[in-house]
């Protein structure tokens, strides 16, 4: 098969790197792809959102499939089209992306269907939503705006000062735009979190090995929040015992209800959960791969990844027995110095071989750029470090051993991830 991954980020490396090793795949296109990937597979000079172009590519070179990787392609209908020009696409189509694209359908498909969330409530003007918090006489209480903000979108207000300012800033300065026309406040939760990728094709549904995020910026869980600063898997909160009841009252329930409204998910749907004290409850869905989670998920996938997302596109997923590799992954994201605020690009990375890549790990790129046989920085977020073994602190040992030998002025990264 001909498979062009759309997207430029670590995610996207892990990707691409776990198609390759499918002997299905015959070439792996990727756009637009980064410095690292370009090593691995013909990086296409298209923007992940351009999907007049996606379209025309890979109808001018026989694509087999795309694999759609972030959430604004997605979100803006890019599947559809390429189903509408018989191309296979992976990915849900842009009603089924919704799930992610608007947290207001996200929360009142869960209070519609009984699916365990924290308590909220919607507004569409900020004086009422000041009231509102006005008369709330529990703190933190947390502010989200209802559409995608890179991630940052979601603020935990400790008092009512903090909470008007969140609203005020989302709904009047438009800080994340049109996203924030409408906002959801929501009761905080407390406990661990999970994430869980799953498989489904709307018939079938397939969890994978579950992953633990580390999204603030500094060690012991502080500074600002990022995109994720290193994953491990499996995450060691996460038992037998909760991942059925999360099958049961969550996963199994979110297929459905997504059937029942029409809007059926195809493709990988992610559940940010949190383990309270009364039972695991959604955090927030996305519609796609997490990042930084598929550099420590997809590496423990022993089926053949080709076999797994054709299934998913041809709905046969229940026919595939899914296999996974047991002991753990480990990832360590390297950053710009100054991320998640502004940061240099363009600084020369040292200790990577001719491949990109580090003896005793795999290195994800997420922010490089190629320029005359060097990589340069070209992101937040650059390089993710990752190494599988027998056990976690093994994983990490390696990945930590092989962060040390990698270099770039003003590199970052967190000394914990895992502990
Ligand atoms: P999100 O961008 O939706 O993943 O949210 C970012 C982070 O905010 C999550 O990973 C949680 O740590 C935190 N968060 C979001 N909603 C809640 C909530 N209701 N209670 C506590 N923490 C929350
Ligand atoms: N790592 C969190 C996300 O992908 O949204």
């Amino acid at each position: 098969m001909k498979i062009l991954v759309i997207g430029s980020g670590g995610r996207e490396h892990a990707i691409v790197k776990k198609l390759l090793e499918s002997p299905k795949a015959e070439k792996v296109y990727c756009a637009p792809g980064n410095g690292g990937i370009a090593l691995d597979a013909e990086c296409v000079n298209i923007s992940a959102m351009d999907i007049e172009k996606v379209v025309a590519f890979s109808k001018e070179n026989a694509i087999d499939l795309v694999f759609v990787a972030p959430d604004d392609p997605l979100a803006a209908g890019m599947v559809d089209a390429l189903e509408k020009e018989g191309i296979m696409a992976f990915g849900p189509r842009a009603n089924a992306a919704i799930i992610e694209a608007s947290k207001v359908f996200s929360k009142n498909l869960m209070k519609k269907y009984g699916i365990p969330t924290a308590g909220y409530e919607v507004f569409s003007d900020s004086k009422e939503a000041i009231e509102f918090i006005k008369n709330n006489d529990t703190y933190p209480v947390v502010v989200k705006a209802d559409g995608l903000a890179l991630g940052k979108g979601v603020i935990i207000a400790e008092d009512f000062e903090m909470a008007k300012d969140a609203v005020n800033s989302i709904m009047e300065d438009k800080i994340f735009g049109a996203s924030g026309s409408n906002i959801v406040i929501e009761e905080f939760l407390t406990g661990p979190e999970v994430s869980v990728l799953a498989f489904t094709d709307g018939k079938a549904m397939v969890p994978m090995v579950s992953s633990k995020d580390h999204k603030r910026a500094l060690d012991g869980n502080k500074g600002l929040n990022t995109g994720g600063m290193g994953t491990i898997s499996p995450n060691p909160f996460y038992t037998d015992e909760i991942a059925k009841e999360c099958m049961e009252t969550i996963f199994l329930p979110t297929m459905e209800a997504m059937n029942k409204e029409g809007r059926t998910f195809k493709g990988c749907l992610y559940f940010g959960l949190m383990l309270t004290p009364k039972g695991p409850k959604v955090i927030e869905y996305n519609s796609r791969f997490g990042d930084p989670e598929t550099q420590v998920v997809l590496p423990r996938l022993k089926t053949d990844f080709v076999d797994v997302i054709t299934a998913v596109c041809n709905e046969t997923l229940s026919d595939l027995e899914v296999e996974w590799y047991g002991g753990a992954c480990a990832c360590v994201v390297m950053a710009s110095g100054g991320y998640p605020g502004s940061y240099k690009k363009g600084i020369e990375i040292t200790g990577l071989n001719e491949k990109g890549n580090v003896e005793g790990a795999v290195v994800y790129h997420a922010g490089t750029a190629l320029k005359d046989n060097k990589l340069l920085t070209n992101g937040g977020r650059v390089l993710g470090v990752t190494a599988k073994a027998e056990t976690l602190s093994e994983a990490l040992e390696k990945a930590y051993a092989a962060v040390k030998k990698i270099h770039f002025d003003g590199v970052h990264y967190r000394t914990d991830i895992g502990k």
